[in-house]
């Protein structure tokens, strides 16, 4: 899809559709909308009037022109209230809008920068939110159907009436655009089936994420994942006959500045069945996003290639599917982690920790001192939360905080849950440091603190996406199926730490 900044009047535009918008409470329309409304004789106000346009957010209304416009279709995009009007309100009507037109069968059209005019938002932060609810809400994954049902969007020309705006607006476009598509490459993967996206396919993805940029790609096989003495990573590989591959890139965007650094740690089980403690079939059936986590990790460092900050990240996925195989681990195993410290299996559906409790001992070592780790960790998470916030947990306030903001500036909600020390006794193990499970409450909290056994004096904070990030039906910017979530919040964390 083509989005193109173009300098001019929207009322005059020739192009299939065009979009103006009004505010919930609004009856005399101003500004481009009034200028439309003038045109077509007070349609609109007629319309409004009559309460077939409400302004409220989602209420899109096609009117037509016939003739008294260059356009032939005209749509008034409901805002919402304007006092609650802000990036996210933005971002959804643009997506909603996008949506509603693609389903007329349209395939191109003018709109104004919804926001940018009495709504008060920058210009160019308003540009970057539009360009991210275009890319994202038209988001759909249908490779795999022979006609996918919906026509597509093919430009979408946003016309500016002020000149001194447009250099602005054509910067927040790409910036948008550039987020947008790292957000799609992670839904791709989180959407993509477990028989296709492999470990094996994942590094691919990496390699073609770091291909012809300065970053560094490592790729570790199954037999290097055991020499490095990733026991614990590697116990949870051994059920499967799928290569698992700990997938490691490196963008050193401050070498001068080893401590201006920032660790991307995601989880890649490409599919949990459970192991050896197997789930059930409805338990089973969306575990091919249980490698969600790396997906977003890997999404977020095509944004970092794109916008090359000045910070080192370090970016790891441990990548491998969770089977009951003839060698599959058992539950009481005993396996040792990268840092010696030895883990008690009680059970071998939770494994993300497992996977990335030698993530964060390869960080550690790499000298990394700041962590995020992002995983589908828990069904306990939604039970906690919904689908309603990410869980955030952390060994360090400061740290936590400043993921938290950066989440709430994209509009990716995220609420901390507690690590009290008083936890730690449920996964004490009778014969190992540490057991991989706790008791029955809190399942949320132990999962995190046993990845946290694993930070050494990092600051670490973990990310439980696993109620938020999949969507059983189109909502505001997230189609059905996988939502890409943290992908904003890690691209902003990390170009809000990089140094000017
Ligand atoms: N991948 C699952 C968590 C999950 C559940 C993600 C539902 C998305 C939706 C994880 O590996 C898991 O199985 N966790 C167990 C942990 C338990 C065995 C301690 C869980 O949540 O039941
Ligand atoms: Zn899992
Ligand atoms: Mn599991």
């Amino acid at each position: 899809m083509q989005i193109n900044t173009v300098e001019g009047n929207i009322a005059e535009r020739d192009d299939s559709a065009i979009v103006v918008n009004l505010f919930e409470g609004v009856t005399r329309p101003g500004g481009a909308t009034g200028a439309v409304d003038g045109a077509l004789d007070g349609a609109i106000s007629d319309l409004i009037e009559q309460g077939d346009i409400t302004g409220k957010k989602g209420n899109n209304v096609l009117i037509y022109s016939l003739g008294k416009l260059n356009s032939t279709r005209i749509i008034v995009a409901g805002l919402g209230k304007s006092d609650e009007f802000d990036l996210n309100a933005a971002r959804e009507v643009n997506a909603g809008v996008a949506r509603f037109i693609r389903s007329v069968g349209v395939n191109s059209y003018a709109t104004v920068l919804h926001g940018a005019g009495i709504g008060g938002l920058d210009p160019s932060a308003a540009a970057q939110a539009a360009a991210e609810g275009l890319v994202m809400g038209l988001y759909s994954f249908d490779k795999y159907k022979a006609d996918s049902g919906s026509k597509s969007i093919e430009s979408v020309n946003i016309v500016e009436f002020d000149a001194e705006k447009i250099e602005a607006i054509r910067n927040g476009v790409k910036r948008g655009k550039d987020i947008g598509e790292a957000v799609n490459l992670a839904r791709d993967m989180g959407n993509e089936p477990a028989n296709i996206m492999t470990p094996t396919r994942m590094a691919e993805i990496a390699l073609d994420v770091t291909r012809g940029t300065s970053m560094e790609l490592t790729v570790l096989d199954r037999s290097e994942i055991e020499e490095m003495g990733m026991g614990s990573f590697a116990g949870v590989a051994q059920g499967t006959e799928e290569p698992p591959k700990f997938i490691v890139i490196k963008h050193e965007g401050d070498p001068d500045n080893p401590g201006n650094n920032l660790g991307l740690l995601g989880k890649g089980i490409t599919f949990d069945s459970g192991g050896l403690d197997i789930k059930s079939a409805a338990g089973m059936l969306t575990m091919k996003s249980d490698m969600s986590g790396g997906a977003c990790v890997i999404g977020t460092m095509k944004a970092i290639a794109a916008f090359n900050p000045k910070i080192n990240v370090l970016a790891i996925v441990p990548a491998t599917e969770n089977m009951p195989g003839r060698r599959a681990q058992r539950p009481g195993d005993v396996v040792t982690a990268m840092n010696g410290k030895t883990i008690e299996i009680g059970n071998t559906d939770a494994e993300g920790r497992l996977v990335l409790a030698d993530a964060l001992c390869y960080a550690v070592e790499k000298g990394v001192t700041r962590i995020v780790d992002v995983a589908t960790l828990t069904g306990a998470i939604g039970v906690a939360l919904g689908d309603g916030a990410t869980g955030v947990f952390g060994n360090d306030q400061d740290w936590v905080n400043e993921v938290v903001e950066a989440g709430n500036k994209v509009g990716e909600r995220m609420w901390q849950l507690p690590t009290y020390a008083s936890y730690k006794s449920e996964y004490s193990s009778d014969i190992a440091d540490i057991r991989n499970t706790g008791g029955r409450g809190a399942g949320a909290i132990t999962g995190a603190l046993i990845i946290g056994e694993f930070a050494g004096d990092s600051q670490w904070a973990h990310l439980d996406i696993a109620a938020t990030t999949r969507t059983t039906s189109d909502k505001g910017i997230n189609p059905k199926g996988s939502t890409g979530v943290p992908v904003r919040t890690l691209v902003e964390l990390a170009t809000s730490l990089a140094s000017e």
